[in-house]
């Protein structure tokens, strides 16, 4: 297991590039799986993340050939096996989930084990399997095991109960091939469902609507290849903008598209941060006090839950009393007791956290439990008087690209062991 040691930071300072989305790279990834011709996707986050859908698409038979420099992959898989009966495979990825819409859209079929919770919650698959119910499969399950099979899919009319990102994209996936048309409403909004879509439709997809709640796809025969290149990690972003905020920085970031992060914008700005948008730039001027803001998490464009550690972080150090409310994951204060050792204070009432702002945090040994978590401890270390150090940081690792390089390149002392 690795660990990060963190020393107290100076303000950041500099300009920093952002990596390709890794919440974007794993659905296109699985969604080269609706073709049998050649995709190459570039601007691929190198991470665990990315890492395990490849060994996961290899598993089901696609060829990947790697071009590093340009972070891109071409990929192609002539006949895809359908069951995906490796437990540890699927176990390491939750996102393996989202090779079922494509291939039983292509295939007919899936099998797949049963995803369990994990750390942030229990997570249960029902909106992606009542989708794929929909739109005529058959779903049975049993011995840890989930199987799905329809001769042919048929386009319909798909109202989500809750709009999950995942449920979304599996379904978008499994529509491009139905027969006839495909209605979902109450999709998710999320950047990355835009992302998505454009890929496919450069396949040859028919979808419209992508970023509003209702997406319209018209079912074709077959798709084609294509070259494409995956947006900026806007989680990333805001990650390292918070890393600047609460070491009274002064960096840029480059490579994104400032839009993305309106929700995570206009809280900073609440708590008295200067943030100066340019077309594909976001500066953080923080030299003022930092104030205490209320965060609720919702669905895009509402404030990200994939934020709501990191920003936690900043709070716990901010002039006055904050309260975050988390509405998406049920489980998503792990960090709160770390970031208690480390001198914060925090209480939490169910899914409601009520933070006292104070002036410094000390230094001390925590434990990273799960990827935003992680990068909140980090980002609590540079504000820390004394060294931190963030034990099982792969979880870090699972989502950022070089995080500790990154924050060097800033002026900090970041450090893997
Ligand atoms: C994706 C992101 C993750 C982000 C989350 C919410 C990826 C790879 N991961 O995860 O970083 O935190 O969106 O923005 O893109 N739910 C159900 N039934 C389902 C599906 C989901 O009840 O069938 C619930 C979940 O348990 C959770 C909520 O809906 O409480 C949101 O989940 P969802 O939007 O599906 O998140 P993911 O796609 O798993």
């Amino acid at each position: 297991m690795q660990k990060y040691v963190i020393e107290p930071s100076p303000p950041l300072h500099g300009e920093v590039k952002i990596s390709g989305a890794k919440n974007s790279a794993l659905p296109i990834m699985a969604a080269t799986l609706l073709t049998s011709e050649n995709c190459t996707i570039s601007n691929i986050p190198q991470l665990l993340d990315t890492q395990n859908m490849r060994i996961l698409l290899e598993f089901l038979g696609a060829e990947i050939e790697s071009f590093v420099s340009k972070n891109s992959i071409k990929i192609v898989c002539k006949n895809p096996k359908n069951d995906v009966s490796n437990y540890d495979l699927v176990n390491k990825l939750r996102a393996s989930i989202l090779v079922c819409g494509p291939l039983l859209a292509r295939t007919g079929k899936i099998k797949i084990p049963m995803p369990g919770g994990c750390q942030i919650g229990t997570r249960p698959i029902n909106l992606h399997l009542k989708g794929f119910a929909a739109l005529g499969a058959k779903i049975t399950q049993g011995n840890g095991y989930i199987e799905a099979r329809a001769r042919k899919l048929i386009g319909t009319q798909i109202y989500l109960d809750f709009p999950s990102v995942g449920a979304t994209e599996n379904l978008i996936m499994a529509a491009t091939l139905a027969e006839g048309n495909t209605t979902l409403e109450n999709a998710a909004t999320e950047p990355e469902i835009i992302d998505l879509a454009a890929f496919l439709n450069k396949l040859g997809a028919s979808i419209h609507g992508a970023g509003t709640d209702t997406i319209k796809i018209v079912g074709k025969k077959s798709l084609s290849g294509a070259n494409y290149k995956i947006i900026a990690d806007r989680v990333e972003a805001g990650t390292l903008m918070i890393a600047a905020a609460i070491t009274r920085g002064n960096v840029t970031l480059t490579d994104i598209i400032p839009e993305h992060l309106k929700p995570v914008t206009a809280k900073m700005r609440e708590s008295g941060i200067d943030i100066v948008e340019g077309k594909t730039t976001i500066q953080v001027d923080a030299t003022q006090k930092i104030k205490a803001a209320d965060i609720k998490t919702l669905p895009f464009p509402g404030f990200p839950t994939d934020m709501q550690a990191p920003f936690t972080a900043l709070l716990a150090v901010s002039d006055g009393t904050s309260v975050v409310i988390e509405t998406i994951f049920e489980n998503r204060f792990m960090h709160i007791p770390e970031l208690r050792r480390m001198g914060a204070s925090i209480k939490i009432d169910g899914r409601t956290a009520i933070i006292e702002g104070i002036k410094s945090l000390n230094g001390a040994i925590v434990r990273a439990t799960d990827l935003r978590a992680g990068a909140s401890l980090v980002i609590a270390g540079l504000a820390a008087n004394n060294q931190t150090e963030v034990l099982d940081c792969e979880h870090i690792q699972r989502g950022y690209v070089n995080l500790e390089k990154k924050l060097t390149s800033l002026g900090a002392s970041v450090i893997l062991k």
